[in-house]
């Protein structure tokens, strides 16, 4: 045992030199919702004054309730008056807000239009500039010491009808088509390129493949050959770059460093462009030569983004690949675990809101949560690590204050069982037209309100689900909260020992490493 020493220290000695791309041991996150895919509900009264308008949330196909009805709208101010809107609504002073609060980690909802070279614009209207603001984003959040998760949240061809968050309101769903899984593939290598060349993404962790695809398969043709592809497109990226993933039994981690050799990127890429041999199927070959002239092209307006050569000590470890979790669809369901090549993630999102999950009372919403046998389902299904990438506090019945402070600490016992919890969201506008919505949608409002503590690892009462759980699922409870524990360490920690004597040891070896990172 005594002999791992070495190779830890061997670690430490890369790590400094690297960045901090890996998942946290916990995540305590929040959504950066409403920034780069506005959403009107969250800021309601900022989108009247930029011109847009309100109907009802099923009904946003009639007015101006989305981006893209937006931009069709103005199509000459359009880009002006969302500028303005990054800039406000994501801000220096939010990242330090959101530092002293705990928070480790952030997901960031993109759409696909952040990749302007995508976007047919005969057909498609969706504002310009997006990439700039969110290198900006990205270092205000590097230098907080904050990692990232960067989300399809609004793929091409709209992934949902009539929801505004996809970023056009509309019935027509032509996402599941082989026109647009390609489009989201290029869309996927070019933040991949990003994401290992840019300084600034460098805390950059995991990407995520959609956000929410329709819960039916039967209406997602094509989706896990897209979860397939979406991998090796990004492994094939990597591979481009001279990062590897050892394929092998642990599928969390591994990383192939070697100091002494250093690519060329430019003349990589020149290659791989100008058809050189390309190792991979088709349609990965077919991406590849397609998203590297946009991202050659955006080494030109974005600053900081060069190919000249890497070095083995300049790469990030590969980059997580991040799907919601088999169990969000339903009807023969493809398992995002088929697709995993190296490390993987998966997401889960859990609203009591909207109805369906418990009877609308705060008992119920308790005994539920108590229960959850999610995290350990998903771990039966090879989905683990997983974490609960949207969750809030907002209940179908007029809850209590002293309710909520027992209902933000079981959501947070039971998503921590897990690989943590992103909460939805980081901020709600304060406005006559908001009216009370940040108390149970602003995580820093609901630290002020006292329903969460500033530090997000700690909880009110450990104990607030005793009186809740029942026997036949508090062994499961605790197992799986063993398991997860071991699965969500990070990146460099990924043997699971099984005696307590070696936890112990696994645990002080994890401690030296985190000591010199
Ligand atoms: C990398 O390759 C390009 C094109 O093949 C060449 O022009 C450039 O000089 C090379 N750069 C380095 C640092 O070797
Ligand atoms: C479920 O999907 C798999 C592969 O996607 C297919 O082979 C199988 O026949 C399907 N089963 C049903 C009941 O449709
Ligand atoms: C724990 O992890 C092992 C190995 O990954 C897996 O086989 C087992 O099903 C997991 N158990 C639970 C309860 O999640
Ligand atoms: C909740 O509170 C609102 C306003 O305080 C009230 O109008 C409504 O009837 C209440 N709903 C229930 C179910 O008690
Ligand atoms: C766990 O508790 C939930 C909610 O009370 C219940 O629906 C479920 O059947 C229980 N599971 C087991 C294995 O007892
Ligand atoms: C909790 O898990 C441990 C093994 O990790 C087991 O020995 C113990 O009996 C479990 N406790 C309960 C209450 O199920």
């Amino acid at each position: 045992m005594y002999s791992l020493l070495p190779l830890v220290v061997g670690f430490c000695l890369l790590s400094t030199v690297s960045a901090t791309a890996t998942i946290p041991n916990k995540i305590y996150g929040v959504n950066l919702g409403s920034w780069l895919v506005l959403e009107p509900w969250m800021l309601p009264g900022e989108w009247l004054r930029m011109g847009g308008q309100d109907c009802e949330r099923f009904h946003c196909a009639d007015c101006i309730r989305s981006e893209f009805a937006f931009v069709q709208a103005y199509p000459n101010t359009a880009d002006q008056k969302f500028n303005e809107h990054w800039d406000t609504w994501f801000t220096q002073d939010d990242v330090n807000e959101l530092k002293d609060l705990g928070i480790n980690t952030v997901r960031i909802p993109l759409g696909y239009w952040i990749v302007e070279a995508i976007v047919d614009r005969t057909t498609e209207f969706y504002p310009r500039g997006g990439l700039k603001q969110l290198r900006r984003g990205l270092e205000q959040l590097k230098n907080a010491g904050i990692v990232a998760i960067l989300v399809h949240h609004a793929p091409p061809g709209v992934s949902l009808p009539n929801e505004v968050f996809t970023g056009r309101c509309t019935t027509d769903v032509e996402f599941y088509t082989d026109y647009n899984y390609h489009r989201a593939l290029i869309w996927a290598a070019v933040m991949t390129g990003l994401s290992h060349l840019h300084p600034d993404f460098s805390t950059v962790f995991a990407i995520q493949a959609v956000n929410e695809p329709i819960n039916d398969a039967n209406k997602t043709p094509g989706y896990g050959d897209y979860q397939k592809n979406f991998v090796k497109t990004i492994r094939a990226m990597e591979d481009l770059l001279g990062i590897k993933v050892h394929q092998s039994r642990r599928r969390h981690h591994s990383r192939d460093v070697d100091a002494s050799d250093s690519l060329n990127v430019t003349s990589v890429f020149d290659n791989m462009i100008n058809q050189g041999p390309c190792g991979y199927e088709k349609e990965i070959c077919d991406v590849l030569r397609e998203a590297l002239p946009i991202l050659i092209d955006i080494s030109f307006e974005l600053p900081g983004l060069s190919f000249g050569s890497i070095s083995g000590l300049d790469r990030q470890p590969p980059i997580m690949t991040n799907f919601m979790d088999f169990s969000w669809q339903y009807n023969n369901a493809s398992n995002p675990a088929d697709a995993a090549i190296g490390p993987q993630g998966y997401d889960d999102h859990l609203y009591y809101v909207f109805g369906g999950v418990a009877d609308p009372n705060p008992d119920a919403y308790l005994r539920s949560i108590c229960n959850l046998q999610r995290v350990q389902n998903d771990a039966n299904n090879r989905n683990n690590p997983l974490w609960f990438g949207e969750w809030g506090l907002a209940t179908e019945f007029n809850n209590t204050d002293e309710f909520l402070v027992k209902w933000a600490d079981a959501q947070k016992l039971a998503y921590s069982k897990g690989a943590g919890w992103i909460f939805e969201n980081f901020k709600i506008e304060k406005s006559e037209e908001a009216g009370d919505l940040a108390r149970e949608w602003s995580y820093p409002e609901a630290v002020r309100r006292g329903y969460f503590l500033r530090d997000p690892a700690a909880l009110h009462d450990p104990n607030v689900c005793d009186p809740y759980i029942s026997p036949a699922n508090s062994t499961a409870t605790n197992s799986t909260a063993t398991n997860s524990t071991a699965a969500t360490s990070t990146g460099f920690c990924i043997i699971r020992f099984s005696s307590s004597f070696k936890k112990l040891l696994f645990v002080y070896l994890c401690l030296l490493v985190f000591m010199c990172l």
